[in-house]
């Protein structure tokens, strides 16, 4: 996992220097504040005795997210610099006011902390986002999750490599809410319109010519018909289409999968080996 570049802090102020349509967001570095942050956040995590500094890095972390919640006004979008736990999106990353904010900061922490990757992912960056109003076609997974026409490109050494719509079907089986059409429903949003896909692909090129290496880019659209650069991450590290034929094994998307299906997915292959 290439915590570095997959960070919104190296990505996203790239994609404000090219110029491409992105939400207004603001963002912090807690290192750069305090070296206690981090530390005090998993410290409180285990329920263990804070020290005084690490209390004083959690109060600062306090007073900046909420100043920042203030500059962009609820409700807001809140993610780390590497995920938003977006499946989990009422109680994460979707902040509807101030009361809930630290309670939300915690769960995507939470998440962040326990990640089965070595270490965790790292909770330094933090940014809140303007929302962007959407269309949502129905809702998703334990948090509500609103599902919208997203797009995601992947481009190498400067050269588009190829797109896809951001949600196979595979990802949200079992996890619709109330909505027996859902997949008549998903196969309209998965297709995308002339116009869009020619606008995509001129904005997609505009980015990857400043960006060297394999990356994934994520275009999600507004309800207003405006497209917004959302996410980037290295495209080793990114879900990648099944049957595509640029998808590697590697590619099958461990990062941001809600955890019970994660899983399930081990279960099933220890019962593939047992037999
Ligand atoms: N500013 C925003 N307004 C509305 N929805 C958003 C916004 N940013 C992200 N989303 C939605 O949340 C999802 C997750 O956000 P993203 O920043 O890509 O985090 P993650 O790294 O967890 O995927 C997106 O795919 C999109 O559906
Ligand atoms: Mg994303």
């Amino acid at each position: 996992m290439n915590y570095k570049k997959n960070c919104m802090n190296y990505w996203f102020p790239k994609l404000v220097e090219i110029g491409v349509p992105t939400p207004k967001t603001v963002m912090i570095d807690m290192d750069r504040v305090s070296t206690k942050f981090v530390e005090g956040m998993r410290e409180m995590f285990w329920m263990r005795e804070l020290n005084e500094e690490q209390i004083k890095a959690l109060v600062t972390f306090r007073k900046i997210l909420e100043e920042m919640g203030h500059r962009i006004g609820y409700p807001f979008f809140l993610r780390t610099g590497q995920t938003s736990y977006k499946h989990e999106w009422s109680k994460s990353c979707f902040v509807q006011n101030q009361a809930l904010l630290m309670k939300h900061a915690q769960t995507i922490a939470e998440y962040s902390i326990m990640a089965a990757l070595k270490g965790g992912l790292p909770i330094n960056v933090w940014a809140v986002r303007k929302i962007i109003e959407t269309e949502p076609i129905f809702e998703a997974f334990l948090g509500q999750m609103p599902i919208t026409k997203e797009m995601r490109y992947f481009f190498k050494d400067h050269e588009i490599l190829c797109s896809h719509p951001y949600w196979p079907e595979h990802a949200l089986e079992g996890h619709v809410h109330k909505d027996k059409d859902w997949k008549e429903k998903l196969s309209g949003l998965n297709t995308l319109l002339d116009e869009d896909a020619a606008l995509l692909k001129k904005l997609t090129e505009k980015v990857a010519l400043r960006f060297d290496g394999y990356w994934s880019l994520d275009w999600l659209k507004g309800k207003d018909g405006q497209w917004y650069a959302i996410d980037m991450a290295t495209g080793d590290d990114s879900y990648h289409w099944q049957g595509c034929p640029n998808r590697k094994e590697k590619n099958m998307g461990s990062r941001n999968k809600p955890r019970r299906q994660k899983k399930k997915k081990k279960k099933e292959k220890k019962k593939k080996e047992k037999k």
